[in-house]
């Protein structure tokens, strides 16, 4: 099987890696302990935050600004404070104790919940759900139903945005270019914009954000 490989998040389109099909997926579980250990990275001045213009391009959809969730919010706060700023209440999700715990200590009335998304139960509908760099950590056998998963709980006019692997195929890859054990996946396009519209949701923008690289970034929205 042909897989694109993750570099920091990012898909890198000339390395193709060659994966043992005996290869299991990390499980939700390891991937948070991984980042357990490399939270800091993420309150590094020169670490690279992104996604805040394509947000900002994804709340221009928005039909009503009630709940929003943040599925792999991790621990900076960028994306929360814009939602937030656009009149959204907020909360997040994520698998890794530490960035939950980071989290709350710089947002005490914030609602976080330390959970995998592959297990948990989304406790409400919401206007606007975000999976920036993070569903792609989800193991590929489970990505279609935590896509799904998302896409039930969008309110009507809801907005998903969400970055993947731009590949047409479906590819999956552990290693530890991180310096940890890290997994990542990709349904290939195709595939998601199958879901998507099986979902009844509709795509508004697809971008290869950071072309040549292999980042792309979705934007759909429930009819
Ligand atoms: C690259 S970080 C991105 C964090 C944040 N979205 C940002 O852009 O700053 C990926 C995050 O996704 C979380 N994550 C990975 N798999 C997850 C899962 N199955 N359920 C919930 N969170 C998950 C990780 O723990 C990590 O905090």
């Amino acid at each position: 099987m042909t897989c694109c490989r993750s570099v920091c998040g990012v898909m890198q389109r000339n390395s193709q890696v060659r994966l043992l099909l005996v290869m299991p997926s990390m499980t939700p579980t390891y991937v948070g302990r991984s980042y357990d250990a490399i939270t800091q990275r993420w309150e590094a001045p020169q670490h690279p935050l992104t996604g805040l213009p394509q947000h900002q391009r994804a709340t221009q959809f928005s039909r009503s600004r009630g709940h929003a969730l943040d599925v792999g919010c991790g621990c900076d706060d960028r994306l929360m404070e814009y939602l937030r700023a656009q009149g959204f209440e907020v909360e997040g999700i994520d698998v890794s104790e530490r960035m939950i715990a980071l989290a709350r200590q710089r947002h005490p009335d914030t609602r976080f919940h330390h959970a995998d998304i592959c297990r948990w139960e989304l406790p409400r509908q919401y206007d606007f759900i975000t999976g920036w760099d993070s569903i792609w950590h989800v193991p590929l056998a489970e990505q279609e139903s935590v896509l799904r998963k998302l896409c039930d709980r969008l309110n009507s006019g809801g907005v998903l945005i969400f970055t993947m692997g731009g590949t047409d195929q479906p590819g999956e890859v552990q290693d530890d270019h991180m310096g940890v054990p890290m997994y990542t996946a990709t349904m290939g396009i195709p595939k998601m914009l199958a879901v998507l519209a099986e979902c009844g949701c509709v795509s508004r923008h697809l971008e290869y954000d950071q072309y040549p690289q292999l980042h792309v970034c979705v934007i759909a929205q429930k009819a």
